[in-house]
């Protein structure tokens, strides 16, 4: 028996929240005991980030009651919520771009000494919480100037600063690295040690396994079951999650590859001046680009789609060579990026999912067609929210409402409209749900089988053996091998990933 069973620190009982079209919660109760670490499951849209937002003050619920010590709450603003020692690291990065780190962390109850905002203890209690989360960044660089990675160590860190009682992460590791995301397993392992309860939401199951003391598994806005401590295992959670057994993730058929459509000629990067990569990915073949965060993969993949310019060498496309002066002239050259950060550079969450899904093919079709009818537009929006499963109540809804998984399906399919020859993927999976994922590689299985060539990013090691005909390794800024066939293990690869020596063949 835990502490949850007699003397929960806070329960959540029958809530309901609805949404124009969308039952997001019916009935969901939830307790969470004091020093615990709460998983929470759900697939992509089952309502996990709504409840906690309920939690957090954020959202009012249309019904439902919360109690905390055992005393009946009403949370009704965040500050409230926080006030109670409820604190919430969203899913989505909410920071202010513009401010420093320390700004960030003190926003909205910035420190003053005699009426003067007082930045110096900003400073030093800004150092402290970032130590715990492990980033070694001062308190002054400014939000927008560090990787996607660190931003989300900053959040972590915001979060800590208020001494919350219960901390309510969602999924926090997504965009972490393997090292990051250890310490940050840490930092779960002392807020418990010190009596701090912990709700964590990972679409990892391996992370759920490592940390959680028990699981609460959320379908379609509805309890579907929960797991103790001793019964928390991947198929457990995955069957209640999904309601069904999900066979066999990674299928992949050995397939002849056409002539070389991307082809890489001592292709040097802005970020690593002075290597040349020399690499080729041919039609219908599916490359994994392995390495640890900061080996130069996003950065390739940049210059390869048009962001920044190579400093030198030559890029060819189906043999000609190209040089691209934006992500413009690479769209029509029919290469795709779907970039690591979708709020960033993938997607517009002000305009629809209908709007979103037709942009990429606007600009790549506009020459042919003149301007993209209404209609077509709209047959291909809802084409593709059937086959990538997107759950949303019609094409007509505002990308912002849809939940994190679902809007990464959303890039994913503003990129496919497009038809492109060359698609490049960085980190395809991040936030989707273990049944959609099994739908995306069968995605990308049939694009290969149409003879797109595919280069995707994966952290996960999983992913890149399961999905690869071949594998290419970057370790600082160099490719420092490739692998396929028998060659292909996770062993392999992490030898060349931290620098090991080159393997046999040249290049
Ligand atoms: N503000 C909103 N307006 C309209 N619908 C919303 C809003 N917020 C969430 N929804 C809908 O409520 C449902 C639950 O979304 P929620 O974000 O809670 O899912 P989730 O379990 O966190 O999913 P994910 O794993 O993809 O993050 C979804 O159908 C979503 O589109
Ligand atoms: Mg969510």
């Amino acid at each position: 028996m835990t502490t949850s069973d007699t003397n929960p620190l806070l329960e959540a009982r029958r809530i309901c929240k609805d949404f124009p079209g969308v039952r997001a919660l019916h009935n969901v109760d939830l307790r969470v005991g004091r020093g615990e670490v709460l998983a929470l499951l759900g697939e992509n849209g089952a309502g996990k980030s709504t409840l906690m937002k309920v939690l957090a003050g954020i959202l009012p619920p249309d019904s439902g009651e919360l109690s905390l010590d055992g005393q009946p709450v009403r949370l009704d603003s965040v500050r409230t919520a926080v006030a109670r020692g409820i604190a919430l690291i969203h899913q989505e990065l909410n920071l202010a771009d513009n401010l420093d780190v320390g700004a960030n962390i003190f926003l909205g109850r910035e420190p003053h000494r005699l009426g003067i905002l007082d930045r110096r203890t900003i400073d030093r209690q800004s150092g402290a919480v970032l130590r715990m989360v492990g980033l070694d960044v001062s308190p002054k660089t400014v939000v927008a100037t560090l990787p996607i990675g660190k931003q989300q160590l900053v959040e972590i860190a915001k979060a800590l600063s208020v001494n919350a009682r219960l901390l309510i992460m969602d999924e926090p590791s997504s965009s972490l690295s393997a090292k990051e995301t250890e310490t940050l397993f840490g930092v779960v392992r002392e807020l418990r040690s010190r009596g701090v309860s912990v709700i964590y939401i990972s679409h990892r199951l391996g992370e759920v396994e490592a940390l959680a003391d028990r699981v609460v598994v959320l379908r379609d806005g509805e309890n579907a079951g929960e797991l103790r401590r001793g019964e928390i295992d991947h198929d457990r959670m995955v069957r209640l999650m999904v309601g069904r057994d999900i066979a066999q993730f990674y299928g992949r058929r050995a397939r002849g590859a056409g002539p070389p459509v991307l082809e890489s000629v001592d292709l040097e990067t802005p970020a690593h001046a002075g290597y040349r990569l020399n690499f080729s990915v041919r039609a219908g073949e599916l490359v994994g680009l392995a390495g640890l965060v900061g080996a130069g993969r996003t950065e390739l993949l940049r210059v390869l789609f048009g962001v920044e310019r190579a400093l030198g060498g030559e890029l060819r496309i189906a043999g000609r060579p190209v040089a691209f002066r934006s992500p413009a002239d690479a769209i029509r050259a029919g290469i795709a990026l779907v970039p690591e950060d979708r709020k960033q550079a993938g997607l517009i969450v002000d305009m629809t999912v209908r709007q979103n899904l037709s942009l990429a093919a606007l600009r790549r079709h506009r020459r042919r067609f003149g301007l993209l009818n209404r209609r077509h537009e709209r047959s291909l929006a809802d084409a593709m929210i059937r086959r990538l499963n997107i759950k949303t109540p019609h094409a007509g809804q505002v990308v912002r409402f849809l939940s994190g998984g679902n809007q990464q399906k959303v890039v994913l399919g503003k990129w496919l409209s497009m038809q492109p020859r060359v698609l490049l993927l960085d980190e395809p999976t991040r936030g989707i749900d273990v049944g959609s994922k099994e739908e995306i590689y069968e995605l990308m299985e049939q694009l290969a089988a149409d003879g797109v060539a595919i280069l995707f990013v994966s952290s996960e090691m999983e992913e890149i053996l399961g999905m690869s005909d071949r594998v290419l390794v970057m370790h600082e800024g160099r490719l420092s091998g490739e692998l396929g066939g028998a060659e292909l293990s996770e062993e392999s690869i992490m030898h060349l990933a931290t620098g090991g020596a080159r393997a046999a063949r040249e290049s």
